[in-house]
């Protein structure tokens, strides 16, 4: 079955009591049971709930693999994964420019782990194998990271760290199913920001943990239920509804990126574009090797000043400034003041952050209107006595 049809068939006959073809949102905390201990698969929603196990269905077999859990956001996500596999002292080796947010898990909440953090870029496979210790419990990746759009060779570096006992996990947010099957390149453990791409129209917040083995699943399920950030009924129906399109929405959103990083490549205010499709990027072979599309998202940096920077983002017409990715209408942001504010501006500058850097999440607008907008920005900013509205 492909893609498309697996998104619409798989996993989601229709309701069996009433023929509905969607199914109801179980908006219920707790099950009546027939004797104590005696239920039909259900007996509190925190444990499990009949609208958030379809999504969970669903979700794994997108990815392929028998085993999902979703949560209340990305991060309470990548926290059960933390979790469920780290030790005090462990090291744990992330790309250079990890999202911020899974920076910050593991610097401030997983402070008192006294954990080692080696931050690599996962781009070079030398640089990796150095990293990589008899005492490296996870080997985090994101390809394409957020926000340089950086692509790793997964299957490369799944072999390097499986070789020294370290499990491998992936968060294939950017990428997304279509583009990506991370357990095939040899993920253990693949986390996404449902809130993105999956459910797709900036409406929720949300997060899953796939694995393909049940003894590496176990603990993250444990942890699901015993620490209890799950996701409502309603939000994982929603993310149910989202899913039908995926496909087609991902294609646009990608189709959209790669027009915008054609004419921003070519522009004399653009110092440099940070899109995996375009040739002249450093992991475009790698991308084209492991990926079957080279996703939605992508970054760039002006050259102009701080000031400019800030008027750019602040005014566009179809751009709108916020946080958040992969939604239908388009989002621009400024990570260094944004996502990824939580990482130290020394920090930042190591791992190639730079000001200037913005990052742009195409919607599913006519491209046209979109490079209409981005272009009239640019002007702006070879032309200050211009209005910022594009108009
Ligand atoms: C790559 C990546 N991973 C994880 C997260 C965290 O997800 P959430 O915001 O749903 O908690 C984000 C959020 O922006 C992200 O971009």
């Amino acid at each position: 079955m492909h893609f498309a049809t697996r998104a619409i068939h798989a996993s989601q006959p229709s309701d069996p009591s009433t023929g509905a073809l969607i199914a109801p949102i179980y908006q219920t905390s707790t099950y009546e049971q027939e004797s104590p201990g005696v239920n039909l698969g259900f007996d509190y929603s925190r444990t499990n709930n009949p609208t958030r196990a379809r999504l969970e269905g669903v979700l794994a077999d997108l990815e392929g693999v028998g085993h999902c859990a979703v949560f209340a956001s990305g991060l309470a996500a990548e926290h059960a994964v933390l979790q469920a596999y780290l030790r005090p002292r462990d090291e744990v080796v992330v790309p250079l420019d990890v999202y911020g947010g899974t920076y910050r898990l593991l610097h401030r909440v997983f402070a008192a782990f006294d954990l080692t953090i080696t931050p690599v870029d996962t781009t070079r496979l030398d640089a990796v194998a150095e990293a990589i210790t008899d005492r490296t419990r996870l080997v985090w990746l994101e390809s394409p990271t957020n926000p340089r759009l950086l692509v790793s060779d997964i299957a490369a570096i799944a072999a390097l760290a499986h070789a020294r006992g370290a499990l491998v996990v992936v968060d294939n947010t950017f990428a997304t199913p279509v583009f990506q099957q991370r357990f095939t390149l040899g993920a253990d453990i693949v986390v996404h920001s449902v809130t993105k791409y999956l459910a797709g129209h900036s409406d929720l917040i949300q997060g899953a943990v796939l694995a393909r083995d049940a003894a590496v699943f176990e603990p993250i399920k444990f942890l699901q239920n015993a620490i209890g950030a799950v996701p409502a009924p309603l939000d994982c129906w929603l993310t149910l509804r989202g899913l039908k399109t995926l496909e087609l929405r991902v294609l646009r959103h990608a189709e959209n990126a790669a027009r915008i990083a054609d004419v921003l490549a070519a522009h004399p205010r653009v110092r440099r574009v940070y899109y995996p499709g375009l040739a002249s990027h450093p992991g475009h072979d790698v991308a084209r090797r492991q990926m079957s599309g080279f996703g939605g998202m992508l970054a760039c940096e002006l050259d102009g000043s701080v000031d400019d920077v800030t008027a750019f983002v602040s005014n566009r017409r179809y751009f709108t400034l916020g946080e958040s990715l992969g939604g239908v209408r388009s989002l621009i942001c400024h990570p260094a003041r944004m996502t990824h504010a939580s990482i130290p501006a020394q920090q930042r500058a190591v791992v190639g952050l730079s000001d200037s850097l913005i990052r742009l999440s195409p919607g599913i607008e006519h491209g046209a209107d979109l490079v209409e907008d981005l272009l009239a920005g640019l002007a702006q900013i070879e032309n200050p006595d211009r209005s910022f509205i594009c108009v």
